[in-house]
């Protein structure tokens, strides 16, 4: 009675009005030699279904896995590496996307930076996935410059040419052609402060090196998925290859509305997914559940599911220091 008293007067009461009292929403694991940390930047929240698929397909799948969908949420992981080559980002959320409505509570990035000690001009290297507005809008910092003062930034060369092409190449009939024309917009602000520091990267290739971008095309032009490989262990990221467990994991044939080529989208999906599985690599996953970390198996029922890394990989929990 007495001690608990005791830790709640020293423990709780002067740390309020600071981050001590949020959810630290930062994760440490290790692969190899590389030291990984999962940061959240917050939900990416839909006001209108964006599978292709009935309301009420999404609500049986969505609501037996748990997660809500009104509005239907997904995460928004990013992975940092602390290697021998430097400190690199994968994807860096959604900052600079506040003039979109969709990406309005994404951002938290900084905030969880800041709370686990890292400094943004302490990041080396920037690897996008592709170049959505969700992954790439974190780049522009509030002034309109590099968020990232130091870094370099690397997209596959496909993804690039594409989205800078004018006019945009999305033909006049595509259901969200104008979703996408604001993407092409986003990205090219977001990239613009960069411009000196832009790595384009070939198919396959592996500008630093134990990151090899891979690419699975259709989600967007030019999506990459990236293989990273430290002391005989590997983690892939996933990108948007599928979105989360249960839309386009369990349902690989559902299309999400902002696919560039729906087909090529659920071929590329059903390979990676195919392969993760047979691998039971571990795979890191933009949209899924916070931190993102886990393992794609085959069910039971011929399908697919995931399942969440287990504790000894996704940490416990970061120790914040609780300074106002
Ligand atoms: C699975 O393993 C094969 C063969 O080693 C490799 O080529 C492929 O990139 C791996 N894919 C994944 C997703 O782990």
């Amino acid at each position: 009675m007495m001690l608990s008293s005791v830790v709640f007067s020293f423990c709780f009461i002067p740390i309020l009005g600071n981050l001590c009292q949020e959810n630290s929403a930062t994760y440490h694991f290790r692969l190899g030699d590389i030291r990984g940390t999962v940061l959240y930047d917050g939900p990416l929240t839909f006001s209108t279904n964006p599978f292709f698929v009935p309301f009420e397909a999404l609500r049986s799948t969505y609501k037996a896995c748990f997660r809500p969908i009104e509005p239907l949420t997904l995460s928004q992981n990013v992975l940092l590496l602390e290697s021998k080559v430097g400190r690199v980002l994968v994807d860096p959320g959604s900052r600079g996307g506040q003039a979109n409505p969709l990406l309005a509570s994404g951002g938290l990035l900084f905030r969880n930076m800041r709370a686990a000690g890292i400094l943004p001009e302490s990041i080396d290297h920037i690897f996008l996935t592709h170049a959505h507005a969700d992954h790439v809008s974190g780049l522009l910092g509030l002034d309109g410059g590099r968020a990232f003062r130091n870094a370099k930034v690397y997209i596959g060369i496909k993804e690039h040419r594409f989205w800078i092409t004018e006019p945009l190449p999305i033909s006049e009939d595509h259901p969200l052609r104008d979703t996408l024309l604001g993407f092409a917009r986003t990205y090219r602000q977001s990239i613009a402060p960069y411009a000196s520091r832009l790595v384009l990267v070939r198919d396959g290739g592996a500008p630093l090196p134990g990151f090899r971008f891979l690419p699975s095309p259709g989600h967007s032009p030019g999506h990459n998925h990236i293989q990273i490989a430290s002391k005989g262990e590997s983690l892939i990221v996933s990108g948007d290859a599928w979105m989360s467990k249960p839309d386009q994991l369990q349902n690989p044939s559902w299309q999400v509305g902002t696919e560039s080529d729906p087909l090529n989208a659920r071929r590329s999906r059903m390979k990676l997914i195919r392969q993760a599985a047979k691998n039971r690599s571990l795979v890191f996953a933009y949209h899924e559940a916070f931190p993102g970390l886990g393992y794609v198996v085959k069910s039971r029922e011929g399908s697919f599911d995931w399942v969440v890394a287990p504790p000894i990989l996704i940490g416990t929990g970061v120790v914040q220091k609780c300074t106002s």
